[in-house]
This record gives C-alpha cells, structure tokens and sequence, in this order.
C-alpha cells in the first residue's frame, strides 16, 4: 500500500443556496432524512414520504402553479428526479391528455430513473410511465404521461411541434451539469414561454448554479415587458431549495501526487475493505477503458489473495451496460458482502445509488474538448472542478457519516482546480447545434439567447464546415433538400451526410449499416487477457479497405449465424452492441425512407462505398506523412499529427490516403474507424474544401 492518507481541513460541506441572495425562497426542514429505501422494509408510499423533497410538495406544486419558472436546488437523492413528476401528475398536470416531461443529459439516467419510477407508481415500464432516447422509444401514445427523455430528444421534438404543444410541464433536470442540449433547450424554451403562456419550466439542479439560471430566466431579451403577466402568473423566477443533505464526509487526501490513478483507486477499495466497518464503495474513475481495468484488478486480488478481498463484489457502472448489468448496480449486496462500484461521473449526480458510504475520487473524468483551430473535437481525460468533487464526497454521506478518499493532494484540491467546470457548449463543435437551430428557423444564431455564448471561432467553424457539407448556402440558410434531411437525421452531420450521398450512389443499405455500427461504443469485445485471441478473431473480417467495409463483414457473418449469441461469443464480437446495430439500422431505414432516400444495395462493390464516405467524412482526411516510419499521418486541413488508433485493422497497415471517423486523444491523437480513399474523390467530394492550391499536393 504505498498511499499515504491526509485528513482534509475544509469544513464539512454545509446546505446548498445560501438564502441571502434575493429571489431564494428558502423553506426549512429536519437536516437527516433517515432515508432508507431498500435497507427497510417500508412499503413504496413510506419511502417516498422519507424522502426529502416530499416536504416540499405543497410548497413546488403551488410554484408550478403560480410561476412560469420554478428552480429546484437539492442535493442528489433528495428525490426531485423521481418525486417531482409524479407530485405534477397527481396534482393533475397530465390531465386532458398532456404529457409532463423530465429531461436528463443521460441516457442510462434516463432509462434508469423511468424504470424507477414505474415501479414506484406500481406501472409496467412503457405504459403511464415511459422512456426516449434516440434510437429508443419505449412509450405509448395516448397511454404515457410521465416521460423520461435525454435534452437531446426533446430538442430533436421541436422539429415536428416547435412548441412542444403535448407538454403542460418540462422539468430540465440535472441543470448544473450544462449540457449542449439543456443550455440550448434553455434558450428556447425561455422563447416558447412568450408564445405558450401556460407552460411552465422546472429547472432542477444539484447545485447553485441555479442562481446564474435564475438570471438568465430574469434577463429578458430587448425591452419586451413579460407578457404572461396578463395571464395572472409571475414571471419572475423562484429558487426553491430543498435542504436535505445526509451526513458528514471526512475527506482524505492522498499526501503524495498520484501516478496512476486506477492502481491507487485499487489498492485504496483494498485498504477500505481491510481496515473500515461494512458500507459500500463508490469510485469515480473516467470510461470504460479504466474501469473495465480496474473491476478486473479488483476481481483478479478477490481470486488470487482471497483473504482480504473476499466478500467484494465489483460492478462496473458506465453508459453502454446491458440492463442486467445496470440493475445488479441498483441492488442491495448479499448480507456480509461489499458493493464496489466502478463508476464514470454519472454516479457524481445523475443517480443515486443507496448504501454508499465510501467515495473514492481519482479527480478525473472524461471530457470533451474542441479547438476550433484544429476543428478537432476530442474526449480527453481531464481534471474535475471543485464543485465536481464536493458532490463526488458527497455521495458516501446518504446512509451515515462517510468517507472520501482524493486521489489528489489537498494543495491540489485548493490551489490547482478550477472552482466550476465550462459549460459543454464552449468546448463542444457547433456543428450539430447549428443545423438543429436553423431548421427550427433560428436564423441569427450569434444573436440567439445563450445561457453562455459559445466561442464566435466555433460557431464560424461550423457554419464553415456546414456549407461544405452542402447543408447550408451561401445565405447561411439550409439548402433543400440536403440541408432538410441532414436536419431529419439525429445522427452527426457528416454521418448524416454519407448516408445521403450513399442514396445517390446505390449504396444505402450498406452505409446505413456502417452508421449504425458508428452509433455504438464497440463491436469488439476486448479486455485484459484477451487481446490476442480477439485480434485474431478481427483478422477473420478484417478488409483491405479498412474498419468501415471491416464493420460490413462482421455485420453480414452475424445476419447470416442467424444473429446468433454464441456465432458473437465465438468471434469475440459483442452481441448486445449487435443487437442494439440492428435497432439503429431499422430506425434509419424508416427515417430514410421517410426523407425519401433510395434503399438500394451495392453488393460487393466497395468503391461506392468508399465514395460515400469520403462524401461526408472529407474533411477528415489524412495522408500518410512520406518519410515516417512510425506511421505518422497528418490532417490535410490543419496539418495536425495523427496515429491510427491499434484496434483498427488498418494498424500497421498504414495505407497512404485514409479518412477517419473520430479521434481519440491519448499521449497522441489517434484516429478511430479509418478507411482508405482515393485522393481524387477528395476533389470530386468537395472541390471548394480542398481548393486549387491543394489539388497539386492531393494529385501528387
Ligand atoms: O433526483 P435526486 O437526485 O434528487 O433523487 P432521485 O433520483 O429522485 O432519488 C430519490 C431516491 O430514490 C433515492 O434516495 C434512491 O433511494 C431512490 N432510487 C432508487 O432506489 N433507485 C433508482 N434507480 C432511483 C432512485
Ligand atoms: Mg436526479
């Protein structure tokens, strides 16, 4: 054990809003809610009379009532995902055919708080009580009136019924975390307001951040005075805080700088399950890669040492698990054992986990990042802001006193971290933002009511990339009909693209595979120990032109196994992701069809199927710099440094001319999903993208 463990001098973390600040309605109640779901035997209504937002449901009803805005700040597992809309559905909300609506940035949380609460309401999942997130739609028209959706679907709404007309209520949850989609939806929805006096926004955060939403709701555009005065409702908005936090954390900090953080959460799990009384442990590490690493160390020590490690039972909780494995996260372990959860930050607010009484926090999480510069968009590993943190900590503090572990120096924690992490829209491409606006007819996008404005670099860059694209002309406006169904597909622009130019080319029936198979994290199944024989297994499919015709092969050799789980065991292929392809695959087909696209199948020529790409990943290319040996490439935009990533089949292969479909950053640049090309369909894809000067060096 070579981690030396410092107790903290910050004071435990006290209430959430402070009730200075005017605007804060600030209602009391008791300080512990002894909420203890599946540790007791209380039946469903006891439980969530516990909980304690439940104290508060007179209070947020008549807010619902009287204000067009009602802000909730309460610390995770206060119960204002799972509580709040049922409170509006028993006050009659979802009267008369209305929907109420709750929005989550994820979409496991999504799917998990749903499930939740039908079992609460004593529903079949689907029915009164439904999901949507893209490419899943588990809800019956006339039957659902609580919907669970990500922001990006209810955002992807707008584009049928601008107004969002079936909804009476929207609840944005998890607003503190400024999603893309929620700070978009934020702006809009200020605007639908004007237009639709009766509906009403509940903005729910875990954190203060409430105050600067406040504002924003306040500030109004121009001097246009509130109209929905008229209509008897007070416009200003009200933050309503629902005190309800647990228990102290006593926080540790690791003396020393840590070297490698999915070792040092490892052997800190070890020494809590030595040395500290029972309770379960919540880690927070970045992605599936470290976590994956982890549960297997942590397995590997359960099977080798036994002694200490017996009793552990490790759960891996990251977007992308099977609803299996998502719902061994949610129960309660066997008597005598230990959970330990293995967790990206969607642990940090979006769900509650109960039993928790241990956090160990490596200060880290995966982030995107986009230089507008470069028109790179990259998921990095990065540090987390100190509001992140503290409701890090504040997750072992729900049951009984807690403890957290930083895997970081306190002189870190106080003098390195930012305060508050940057909304996702300022390092996020706008890409996908500005063709959503403009088809909902938001033309002044610069001019458009931000909650924070992203980067005018960003927003020229997309606008840029999009004419390219043949999405926008030269008026900025959508071109028709390109623009329109590049709009109509909830998939990347560029994605989107490539399947409409594989409608033109007699494609689209192998294209729309390739997407689908984009859409999920993995095909593979990999890990630790297994990298040889799944190697071996990729080289059975792998294709000279590349993972995109790779994608094809496997796709083809699952059809005709007759999608069979054990054809997917023995090729070291994942089924779930399989299954989930066909999912995608049907849905795109009927938003093709539906956009008038031709399902058409090239059979085996892959030629088109290289040209369809290159149609909407052209800005992507790579050319194969000429004297290295270590297979280094470099963009033809921005000159920028790139590797094949190694789980391409083209790794080492290194042909001279690729295009890749995303990077992902490491201690390099790596190019995931790549496929060759010919130089000369750069030119033909987008003769203005890569102009004259360039054409020598691309003939070349
Ligand atoms: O949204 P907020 O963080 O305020 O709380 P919530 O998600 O509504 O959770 C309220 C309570 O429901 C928690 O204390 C959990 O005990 C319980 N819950 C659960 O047991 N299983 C879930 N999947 C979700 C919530
Ligand atoms: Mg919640």
């Amino acid at each position: 054990m070579s981690q030396f463990w410092k107790p903290g001098t910050e004071r435990p973390q006290g209430r959430v809003v402070d009730d200075e600040e005017g605007g804060v309605l600030f209602l009391s109640g008791s300080h512990h809610s002894s909420s203890s779901s599946r540790y007791g035997y209380a039946s469903i209504d006891k439980q969530r009379q516990r909980l304690p937002v439940f104290k508060y449901r007179t209070a947020i009803l008549y807010l619902v009532e009287t204000r067009a805005t009602t802000i909730i700040v309460g610390e995770t597992g206060s119960g204002k995902t799972t509580q709040i809309p049922q409170y509006l559905k028993e006050a009659g909300w979802a009267a008369g055919g209305r929907l109420i609506a709750c929005t989550q940035p994820r979409r496991l949380a999504v799917q998990a708080v749903a499930s939740r609460v039908a079992e609460e309401m004593g529903v079949k999942l689907g029915e009164e009580v439904g999901y949507t997130i893209r490419f899943e739609d588990v809800t019956k028209p006339d039957v659902t009136v609580l919907k669970f959706l990500t922001d990006g679907v209810l955002l992807r709404e707008m584009m049928d019924d601008p107004l969002l007309t079936k909804y009476s209520v929207i609840m944005l949850d998890e607003a503190h975390e400024r999603s893309i989609s929620t700070d978009i939806l934020l702006g809009l929805l200020k605007k639908i307001q004007r237009r639709r006096p009766e509906l009403r926004l509940i903005i729910s955060s875990a954190t203060i951040e409430a105050k600067s939403m406040s504002d924003f709701f306040r500030m109004r555009k121009k001097r246009r005075e509130p109209e929905n005065e008229e209509h008897g409702l007070q416009v200003e908005p009200v933050i309503l805080s629902v005190e309800g936090r647990g228990f102290n954390v006593q926080i540790n900090y690791s003396e020393e700088p840590v070297q490698d953080y999915v070792q040092a959460a490892v052997s800190t799990v070890l020494l809590i399950h030595e040395r500290e009384p029972a309770g379960d442990v919540l880690v927070f590490l970045t992605g599936q890669d470290d976590i994956d690493a982890s549960v297997q160390l942590l397995n590997d020590e359960v099977q080798t040492t036994g002694k200490h490690s017996s009793g552990l039972i490790v759960l891996p909780l990251y977007s992308g698990l099977s609803r299996a494995e998502q719902e061994l996260v949610f129960s309660q372990a066997p008597r005598g054992k230990r959970k330990v959860i293995i967790s990206t930050n969607i642990a940090e607010t979006s769900l509650t986990l109960e039993g928790i009484v241990y956090v160990v926090d490596s200060g880290f999480s995966k982030q995107r990042f986009y230089n507008p510069i470069s028109d790179i968009e990259n998921l990095v590993v990065a540090p987390i802001s100190r509001a992140s943190a503290r409701q890090r900590a504040g997750r072992a503090g729900r049951v009984r006193p807690g403890k957290c572990y930083r895997l970081y120096t306190e002189e870190y924690f106080l003098n390195h971290m930012s305060n508050e992490g940057i909304p996702e829209i300022q390092r996020s491409s706008m890409v996908s933002c500005v063709i959503q606006l403009k088809a909902l007819g938001i033309d002044n996008i610069l001019g458009f009511d931000w909650p924070a404005s992203p980067s005018t670099e960003a927003m020229i860059r997309a606008l840029e990339i999009l004419y390219s694209l043949r999405v926008l002309d030269d008026d900025a406006k959508l071109t028709s009909p390109t623009g329109f169904q590049v709009a109509e597909i909830p998939l990347d622009p560029m994605v989107s693209k490539m399947i409409i130019a594989s409608s033109q080319l007699g494609c689209s029936e192998e294209i729309i595979t390739i997407a689908a198979v984009l859409s999920v994290q993995s095909i593979w199944i990999s890990g630790r120990g297994i990298q040889k024989e799944s190697d071996e297994a990729k080289l059975r499919f792998a294709a000279a032109e590349g993972d995109h015709v790779t994608f094809l092969n496997v796709y083809k050799g699952f059809h005709q196994s007759g999608k069979s789980s054990q054809w997917c065991h023995k090729n070291y292929v994942n089924y779930h992701a399989m299954r989930k392809v066909l999912e995608v695959r049907e849905q795109l087909k009927r938003i093709a069809k539906r956009i008038g696209l031709v399902l058409k199948s090239c059979e085996s020529d892959m030629q088109v199927v290289r040209k369809a790409v290159t149609a909407g990943f052209f800005a992507n290319a790579c050319h194969l710099e000429e004297y290295s040996h270590n297979g280094m490439y470099k963009t033809l935009r921005g000159s920028q440094e790139v590797y094949i990533h190694p789980s391409s089949v083209l790794f080492r292969v290194n042909p001279k001319w690729v295009i890749y479909n995303s990077l992902v950053s490491t201690d390099r640049q790596y190019m995931r999903n790549v496929i060759t090309i010919d130089p000369s369909c750069l030119l033909e894809a987008a003769p203005h993208f890569y102009q004259l000067q360039q054409s020598n060096h691309l003939l070349r």
